[in-house]
């Protein structure tokens, strides 16, 4: 066991490449990393809290990363709040931030972008053209930048993990992708950092996504296969809530992301679901 000095003692904040090389340098391996955009919540909390816990340096990266917002007014829109953002990263054991700008991410002439074939096109990538380019490209960068052994992501992402696994495995990054389980709030609505742009009847009725989710499974726990069944009994329960617009609902390989007749493997059930102007996704693994 690994003792340690109170962790909001020591947690360090750098901004730029140069000042992160310098910390990490010396810093105990092995290293977790956990990529952000901020605004943190019991999600990222609980993977700052595994990294703090499976390694020897956390590093917490708080960076909005502008190449994977298609709307600007979305990227405008997204909430920020760097002082409460490491408090947190203090409280979970996190021993670095990076918290660096756009500029020190992207410098003047960076012209380069990460794009990843299959799994990046369907449901997010058709829905937010150019997001998953955004995000490998940054991810990529950061993987990079930090070296860490390990990282950390959230299930309830469960496209944008399979486009960052698929990103390392093919550039030969070394950083071993760990994805952990979704975080919820307690009626079973996923954490998320849009959530706070819910009025409180949108928020009373997010909940009807977790419900449909479950009501998949439930079909597939009783025996069922058919994967148009599954769809249809999600589409049955969403309707039940007036305020919840489908964007879409998929039943897919869970590797490929390719959209199922049969199910007979592992299968992710996922949807995007419009309540007002906030979109929300979420899904479920079949296994
Ligand atoms: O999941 C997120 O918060 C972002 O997509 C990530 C992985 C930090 C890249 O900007």
């Amino acid at each position: 066991m690994v003792t340690r000095e109170s962790p909001a003692a020591h947690l360090q904040i750098v901004r730029t490449r140069e000042a992160l090389r310098e910390a990490l340098a010396r810093a105990p391996r092995p290293v977790g990393l956990v990529p952000t955009m901020g605004w943190l919540h019991a999600g990222h909390r609980a993977l700052i809290a595994r990294a703090h816990a499976e390694t020897a340096t956390t590093v917490v990266s708080i960076f909005v990363n502008p190449r994977q917002f298609g709307d600007p007014a979305d990227l405008a829109k997204y909430p920020r709040n760097e002082a409460r953002d490491v408090a947190i990263c203090a409280e979970e054991g996190a021993d670095l931030v990076f918290a660096p700008s756009v500029e020190e991410v992207y410098p003047p002439g960076f012209d380069t972008s990460v794009r990843v074939g299959e799994v990046a096109q369907p449901l997010e990538g058709a829905a937010r053209p150019g997001h998953f380019d955004g995000v490998a490209t940054v991810v990529a960068i950061l993987f990079d930048l930090v070296g860490a052994e390990r990282a950390y992501f959230g299930q309830k992402d469960a496209q944008q993990l399979l486009v960052i696994r698929q990103m390392a495995r093919d550039l030969a990054i070394p950083t071993e992708v760990i994805a952990h389980p979704t975080v919820r709030e307690p009626d079973g609505l996923a954490m998320s950092s849009r959530n706070v742009h819910l009025s409180p009847a949108e928020r009373a009725a997010a909940p009807a996504i977790r419900r449909a989710l479950l009501a998949a499974r439930e079909c597939w726990q009783n025996g069922e296969r058919s994967a148009d069944i599954l769809r249809d009994r999600m589409r049955a329960e969403l309707s039940e809530e007036p305020l919840a617009e489908p964007d879409y609902v998929s039943v897919a390989d869970a590797t490929t992301l390719r959209e199922l007749k049969t199910i007979d493997g592992p299968t992710l059930v996922s949807m995007a679901v419009r309540f007002g102007a906030t979109r929300l996704i979420d899904n479920e693994l079949l296994d």
